[in-house]
């Protein structure tokens, strides 16, 4: 049993899209239901309202705070609040990335800028704006959500997404060697195919008749390409958060956890 009582996890992107579950807001779930309290951190206020509502029905302590990953002035803030509310933080799980679709030929140079700026701010800016405190404090766990897309391609053209979450991987090795002197850990995890609000909206805006999609039979094709037989959930990736962030992890920094249903090991 993992206990996390003592901690505090600072998790962004813990809201989700059109209230449903998402990887941000399942793992700061398992990280709460351990012990931890919970800062959830959403540019979405209302998502990560949503997200403490759940976390305090079921007895445990969240508060929500808006900020966008993008900007180091919200970032650094929105760290001295969740700092203040509860005295520390000990854990840092950044889950906000976006996906946009298109080769190397068809996107758009818009597109390439901003998948930089969000999903790669997303992990240097939290990261940035919190490792003085973990300095201080002597240590701290840091959990960055990278994909599998980021280390081979997939079946479709996602070439912005792919190499920033390919680029997330190696920003995490050096911050694990770097950091480590001073007990900060840090990790990645590729999820493979997740089903979350995220997933889905994206499906809906490659399709040509988006009414028409038959979500059952997608589950059906798409479980068929994975291994062990079905799509991921957001509580695969969450429950991988909540081991890293353990001292079950104790010994685990500079490395990856894929986290797809065996995906990757298939030719
Ligand atoms: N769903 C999948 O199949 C899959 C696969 C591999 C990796 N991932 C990764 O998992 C992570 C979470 O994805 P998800 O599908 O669970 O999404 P999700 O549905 O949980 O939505 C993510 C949340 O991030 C918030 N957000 C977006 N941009 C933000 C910003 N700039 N600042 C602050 N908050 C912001 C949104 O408001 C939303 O609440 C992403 O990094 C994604 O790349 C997902």
């Amino acid at each position: 049993m993992i206990d996390l009582t003592q901690k505090t996890a600072l998790v962004t992107g813990a809201g989700s899209l059109a209230n449903g579950m998402g990887n941000g807001k399942a793992t700061a779930l398992r990280l709460a239901e351990a012990g931890a309290a919970i800062c959830a951190l959403d540019r979405d206020l209302k998502a990560a309202e949503e997200t403490c509502r759940l976390i305090q029905d079921a007895g445990g302590t969240a508060i929500a705070v808006e900020a966008d990953v993008t900007d180091e002035a919200q970032i650094k803030s929105a760290v001295q609040h969740c700092i203040e509310a509860f005295g520390k933080i000990d854990i840092l799980q950044n889950n906000v990335g976006i996906l946009r679709t298109g080769g190397a030929q068809d996107t758009t140079v818009e597109d390439w800028n901003l998948l930089a700026e969000v999903n790669l701010k997303a992990v240097f800016l939290p990261t940035k704006s919190l490792l003085p405190h973990f300095v201080e404090n002597g240590g701290g766990v840091i959990t960055n959500v990278s994909s599998i897309a980021g280390r081979q391609y997939l079946g479709a053209p996602y070439i912005a997404y792919n190499t920033t979450k390919g680029a997330i991987v190696s920003y995490t090795r050096n911050l694990a060697a770097e950091m480590a002197p001073h007990g900060i850990r840090a990790n990645a995890i590729l999820p493979g195919f997740v089903d979350t609000p995220m997933a889905r909206d994206s499906i809906i805006q490659n399709a040509e008749n988006p009414e028409q999609i038959d979500w059952d039979e997608l589950d059906r094709r798409r479980a068929g390409r994975i291994p062990l037989g079905r799509v991921g959930t957001p509580w695969d990736i969450a429950d991988t958060a909540l081991y890293l962030a353990s001292d079950l992890a104790s010994y685990v920094t500079g490395t990856e956890i894929i986290v797809d249903g065996g995906v990757s090991c298939r030719v």
